[in-house]
């Protein structure tokens, strides 16, 4: 595999800065590894000839590399040689097991649902082993319905940081996932009588509105545009549920002044916005913005999970609960399924607790936002006259189609390969808008230009028979 110079670095690097330059070597090693400019396999010079060719210090060097083997883009080998690692494959220490020895499972992934691959087996099975060690007798016994107190109190200051929301460990309501978030939310507001009215955005997932709904809630659909909710059209209604950070599906970001609407909606009426974040942390331009929650904590409850950023498979999320609807929800919990498995949340409050599961999601950031890219510049190349929509989040994005039966195609020949894909038309309420929801987590390689013809041929058919 090829040996890189100092000069093959400069070349990605671009100028050097007078300052910072520390966070220049960091953040553009970082970047070129994710962008694919440094191949994966590729040896690093050593730091002393790095350093000479860069002009900085040795110590800026190891500092940097240090940081990027910590994150699982870079890796450190014997003899002291360092090497860009490939995000498409598990992290070191991990075998992905592509099929089950008698067959693999024949239930489709959902369009966002995270590459199984990436999951960091290593890391989580020591996590398992190091909470089952340390968790006390009587811990074993039924567990607390709020959830275990060790994984609140992680989550609460891993969200502080991940999401700029306040949150303490005794608003923290340990969940088994959003969906199961949101149907104890709905029986508590639909609690009393039923019939209460919750808006929803048009288009929303299928399954969240099916919750609501069997929680026996009157679903209002208000549109999203370019800006998210249209918060100039909410009606009254006892709750909202919305995904700001990144629209489902359309993928657009809540604007700030609809946010201070939304909020101030909620404070006027005494209602309650449920925000969905399910998968804020995978913004992969900037910062995500922080959650809605930050605005009126007494008005906002944050759902979050770890089906996007580790796997749906552990069922595995939390409610961060205004004071008002805190004990309520706790209630639901425990009628609904007596509380979590305690060993599983003790073995996730590990896993955060020792950084782990920082490390996983920096590096699953870099390997989707790198896939996303690769994606975005052959639909570019070779179909640009299909639209894209949303902000770079996430891990499906949306293709609009001419029309029902380019959709239809669409949805069948991605699913053909493989790919998860769904209707655009049925996540809304209103006939007339079509494309495809793309499942893109796992799209890389030969894949990618699978998809793209399969989008610019359904596309190309509707041309044809318009
Ligand atoms: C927008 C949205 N909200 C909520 C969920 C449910 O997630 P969970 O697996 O945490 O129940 C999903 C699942 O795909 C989703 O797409």
């Amino acid at each position: 595999m090829r040996r890189l110079q100092p000069e093959d670095l400069l070349l990605v690097l671009g100028a050097r800065p007078r300052t910072e330059v520390g966070g220049w070597l960091r953040d553009g090693l970082r970047d070129a590894v994710a962008t694919g400019r440094l191949e994966a396999g590729a040896t690093l010079p050593s730091s002393r000839s790095a350093a000479a060719g860069l002009g900085v210090s040795r110590g800026t060097v190891a500092a940097a590399v240090d940081e990027l083997v910590g994150e699982g883009v870079l890796e450190s080998r014997p003899r002291s040689s360092v090497v860009v690692a490939d995000l498409d494959r598990p992290p070191r220490g991990t075998t992905a097991r592509p099929a089950r020895p008698g067959g693999g499972t024949d239930r489709p992934a959902s369009v966002g649902a995270p590459d199984p691959a990436l999951f960091p087996r290593a890391a989580w099975s020591r996590a398992v082993r190091d909470a089952m060690r340390g968790l006390p007798d009587a811990e074993l016994g039924y567990p607390d319905p709020q959830g275990l107190l060790e994984l609140r109190h992680a989550l609460a200051a891993h969200l502080r940081t991940a999401r700029a929301a306040p949150v303490e460990a005794e608003d923290v309501v340990i969940v088994s996932g959003v969906a199961q978030g949101l149907a104890l939310l709905g029986d508590v507001l639909a609690g009393g009588g039923g019939g209460r009215r919750v808006v929803v955005e048009d288009p929303a997932s299928p399954g969240v509105v099916a919750q609501l709904r069997d929680a026996g809630l009157e679903i209002v659909p208000v549109p999203v545009d370019d800006r998210g909710l249209r918060t100039d059209a909410l009606p009254d209604a006892a709750a909202a549920v919305v995904t700001p950070a990144h629209q489902f599906p359309l993928g657009v970001v809540l604007a700030p002044d609809r946010r201070r609407e939304l909020v101030a909606w909620a404070q006027d009426g005494d209602r309650l916005v449920l925000e969905d974040d399910y998968d804020a942390e995978l913004r992969y331009d900037r910062q995500p913005v922080g959650a809605l929650r930050g605005l009126a904590p007494a008005h906002v409850a944050l759902l979050g999970s770890v089906s996007k950023l580790l796997s749906p498979a552990l069922r595995l999320g939390w409610v961060v609960a205004p004071p008002g609807v805190r004990d309520a929800l706790v209630d639901a919990k425990r009628r609904a399924d007596l509380g979590c498995s305690v060993p599983e949340q003790a073995a996730f409050a590990r896993l955060i607790a020792d950084g782990a599961y920082a490390r996983h999601l920096r590096r699953a950031r870099l390997a989707y936002r790198r896939r996303r890219g690769l994606l975005l510049d052959a639909l570019a190349r070779d179909a640009p006259h299909l639209p894209v929509e949303g902000v770079a989040a996430g891990l499906h994005l949306v293709v609009r189609l001419p029309d029902a039966a380019a959709e239809a195609t669409a949805v069948s020949a991605l699913r053909a390969v493989d790919v998860p894909a769904e209707p655009l038309s049925g996540t809304s309420a209103h006939a007339g808008s079509w494309g495809v929801v793309v499942g893109a987590a796992r799209v890389q390689g030969s894949a990618v230009p699978r998809v793209v013809e399969v989008l610019r041929s359904a596309a190309g058919g509707a041309g044809a028979r318009g």
